[in-house]
């Protein structure tokens, strides 16, 4: 299949094109901002042509839907950290509004199905059970916020014009390259460096954690064999608290207990996260890694490839460190 990848060069997105080209060997094209979270070395070796400019710009979408002849699109592109969108919300509006309605336009004027990339924090916090499919959209934080405007634009295109538009809705997702703003890599770095680990609140938030590809694998399947016009949740198969997360982080890299903080919560921080996902297993997909195997690939990943995070350790990323901790990193 000929696919335009949108924020193919992040996280979720790269590991994506991986598993895309390797098991299905599928002709990618990436449209991606590069913004600090986007990275050339994500899709190193892979012989993926990398269009470098925001979805929210037609003139690059064009150029990139040219360049491959792509039959469908798959958007992953978006600022995904929540801190930073109660810091800096601006780029999260243009991003997930304004990107997503461009996309949408292009999807609907080349006839191609879309796959919209999206989060179980559209749905907000649950006390006890889980989230379906058909549960209110509540978002709390500006970037659940403006992920959920996306959604329901998707859906109204697909009402409204009859676009083969799906979202997936993923829960926490965890592995290799992902952006040491997180809670796990933020964790294993800092613990492999001997920094403090800095636990909002009382640390005892839970999140339901998937596998980076696992979430992957499921969005191919979604975009293969689900139904347009609808959204399939995709939760991992462990929920854990935060604190219980960062005290396994600090047994496996062997650093002191010693090094936990307890810092002030963040604004709204929702409680719990947890997604039923009956809908996607009955397409077939079910996950392959568990918290405790996947956590320990993680660690590893992480402590040999110094080469992935030394310059995020050593660049902007200590500024933003500073504004977020109150505090410098130690040594680099
Ligand atoms: P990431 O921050 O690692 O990557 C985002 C990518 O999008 C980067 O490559 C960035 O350069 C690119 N990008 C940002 N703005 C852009 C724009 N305007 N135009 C083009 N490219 C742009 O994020 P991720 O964790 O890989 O998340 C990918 C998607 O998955 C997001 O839509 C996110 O909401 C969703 N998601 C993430 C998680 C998670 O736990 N990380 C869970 C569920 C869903
Ligand atoms: P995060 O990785 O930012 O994902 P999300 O907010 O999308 O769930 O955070 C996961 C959890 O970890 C969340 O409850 C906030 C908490 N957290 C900390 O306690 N300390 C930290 O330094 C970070 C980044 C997150």
């Amino acid at each position: 299949m000929k696919l335009l990848v949108c924020g193919g060069a992040g996280f979720i997105g790269s590991s994506f094109v991986r598993i895309r080209i390797a098991d299905h060997g599928d002709d990618v094209v990436v449209l991606d901002k590069l913004t600090y979270a986007g990275r050339r070395e994500n899709l190193e070796g892979l012989g993926v042509p990398l269009v470098e400019g925001g979805i929210e710009d037609p003139v690059r979408v064009a150029e990139a839907l040219d360049l491959g002849g792509a039959e469908a699109i798959v958007n992953f592109a978006a600022e995904t950290h929540v801190d930073r969108s109660i810091a800096e919300p601006d780029a999260f509006v243009r991003t997930h509004a304004l990107g997503t309605h461009v996309l949408l336009e292009a999807a609907r004027e080349h006839g191609l199905r879309m796959l919209q990339v999206s989060t179980d924090e559209v749905y907000g916090s649950i006390e006890d059970g889980s989230f379906t499919e058909e549960s209110p959209l509540r978002p709390s934080s500006p970037y659940s916020a403006t992920k959920a405007g996306a959604d329901l634009l998707v859906a109204s295109y697909t009402h409204t014009f009859g676009l083969e538009a799906l979202i997936c809705r993923g829960s926490n997702n965890y592995g290799p390259r992902q952006y040491p703003e997180k809670l796990i890599p933020l964790m294993i770095l800092n613990a492999l460096h001997g920094d403090p680990l800095p636990v909002y609140g009382d640390g005892l938030q839970v999140r339901n954690w998937l596998f980076v590809e696992d979430f992957a694998r499921a969005i191919g399947h979604v975009l293969a064999h689900g139904t347009p016009g609808e959204a399939y949740n995709v939760g991992g198969p462990d929920e854990c608290p935060n604190l219980e997360v960062v005290r396994r982080i600090v047994e496996l890299t062997g650093a002191p207990e010693s090094l936990i903080q307890y810092v002030p919560d963040r604004p709204g921080h929702d409680r719990r996260y947890s997604l039923g996902s009956e809908k996607v297993r009955a397409l077939g997909w079910a996950p392959r890694v568990r918290f405790d195997e996947g956590l320990e690939r993680t660690v590893r990943w992480y402590r040999d490839n110094e080469a992935w995070w030394a310059p995020i350790r050593s660049g902007d990323y200590r500024a933003y460190y500073e504004r977020q901790y109150g505090r410098s990193l130690g040594r680099r």
